[in-house]
């Protein structure tokens, strides 16, 4: 077994040595590792690189129950943190910054009371409204790099089309968008730890939207955030800060996401090229068919989340067989679950047109995401209109020189690039 691991009585001890997690090769690919923990060690208690002990749930049955298991809290106030690693392990919210106290940090009643509200704001008919100009924006990008025959889809393409996106939607001025542009570059390239540079932007990003919410205040308009200030239920409004750290949670829980989105899927059809020829065939002849199946299928076989956000457990519970004890941290691990084969036929393959395919890449839950619908939007748009204009777009470097960037929480690749014919 691993070390610390604490088997329950019956569970076999894992045979083997357990694989090296979060290395450089389990960055690059981690799923033969997972592999090896759905099979051999489900749910398995493992040292992260912060120091911190958590427990990996690897096996889709397993994963679905305990994001909906309300004796996991996501307040990280219940983690029973051992004194060496105060105020050192990364979990967000461990300090109690002030936007810390958003959707994904907190449990009910709180959680209801706010997902109700931004829910009156952030609706599918706002998204919906929104499809054309996130096509424009995705024109536009294209634009920016079309003569030059390649580019790096990461840093051309995929980073810039959410942030952009996130603001229009949120009512950011355009002539601000830029700084936003660079406080998220900052914190996508360090991490989301509260730390030099990225404290920083976090600080500059949340005075700026503190004094946007002020000046929306006296005149409302049609964003979302002015719809953030209006909405109320049974007569209660979001409080100030409440409506900054909303807006900044959207911010942070849509951009990443979608940069990896884009990122990882391209990279999926351009190393499936069946696949990609299928889908491109589809999209000649007008059908969205499989471009709707296939995007949900790109986050299945290669998401942008590849382990949930934090939860701690608030009693003694057992999970997969396992004993786990309140107060200990217990991560989700996406990207394990939805390669599950008790769950999915064949789970390496990427099959655009796969039907059953209830995968776990939005989480799922009172905590499943907010920003499905736009997320949708986002990865659709992009990747047909990717493959309409640039049909002959392919790789520009070997895929053993790619880099992945390593986090806990997120899958994605630092740059992609790729070349066309330019016309
Ligand atoms: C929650 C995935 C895009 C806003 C989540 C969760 C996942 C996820 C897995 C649940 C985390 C957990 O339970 O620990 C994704 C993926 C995306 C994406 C794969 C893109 C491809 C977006 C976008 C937005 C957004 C575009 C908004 C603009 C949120 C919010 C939550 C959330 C606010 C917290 C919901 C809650 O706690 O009630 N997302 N997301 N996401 N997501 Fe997304």
């Amino acid at each position: 077994p691993a070390p610390g691991a604490t088997p329950a009585p019956g569970v076999t001890p894992a045979p083997g040595p357990v694989p090296e997690l979060f290395s450089w090769e389990f960055a690059t690919d981690p799923y033969p590792a997972y592999a090896w923990l759905r099979e051999h060690a489900p749910v398995h208690r493992t040292e992260l690189p912060s120091g911190v002990e958590a427990w990996l749930v690897t096996r889709y049955a397993d994963a679905r129950q305990a994001l909906a298991d309300q004796r996991l809290s996501k307040n990280p106030a219940h983690h029973d943190e051992p004194a060496h690693a105060k105020g050192k392990t990364g979990i967000p919210g461990e300090r109690k910054a002030e936007l810390m106290t958003h959707l994904l940090n907190i449990d009910p009643p709180d959680h209801t009371r706010l997902r109700r509200l931004v829910s009156k704001a952030f609706t599918p008919r706002t998204v919906a409204e929104f499809a054309p100009r996130v096509q424009e924006l995705t024109d536009q990008l294209i634009d920016g790099f079309l003569e030059r025959g390649e580019a790096d889809l990461i840093h051309d393409f995929a980073f810039p089309l959410p942030i952009y996106a996130i603001c229009d939607l949120l009512g950011v001025p355009r002539e601000d968008q830029d700084d936003f542009r660079d406080w998220a570059g900052m914190m996508i390239r360090h991490g989301g730890g509260p730390r030099g540079g990225v404290a920083r932007s976090v600080k500059k990003m949340r005075g700026y939207l503190v004094e946007l919410i002020h000046r929306k205040r006296e005149n409302l308009g049609d964003d979302l955030i002015s719809g953030l200030i209006r909405a109320s239920d049974h007569g209660e409004h979001l409080t100030e800060n409440e409506a900054a750290a909303m807006a900044f949670i959207l911010l942070f829980a849509g951009f990443e996401t979608t940069v990896n989105l884009i990122g990882n899927g391209v990279y999926s059809l351009l190393r499936n090229p069946g696949e990609r020829e299928r889908l491109q065939a589809s999209l000649a002849a007008g059908e969205r068919g499989l471009l709707e199946t296939g995007v949900e299928e790109l986050l299945r076989h290669d998401g942008p989340v590849e382990v949930a956000t934090w939860r701690f457990a608030t009693e003694d519970l057992v999970i997969g067989g396992e004993r786990i004890a309140a107060g200990d941290p217990v991560l989700v691990v996406l990207a394990a679950a939805d390669r599950d084969p008790d769950r999915f036929d064949e789970p390496d393959v990427l099959d655009l047109s796969r039907r059953d395919n209830q995968h776990l890449g939005y989480g799922h839950g009172i905590h499943y995401c907010l920003g499905a619908p736009l997320a949708r939007l986002e990865g659709q748009t992009a990747i047909a209109t990717l493959l309409r204009r640039l049909p002959d777009l392919r790789l520009a470097a070997d895929p053993a020189d790619l880099r992945w960037r390593g986090g806990l929480i997120m899958r994605g690749l630092r740059t992609l690039p790729v070349e066309f014919t330019s016309r």
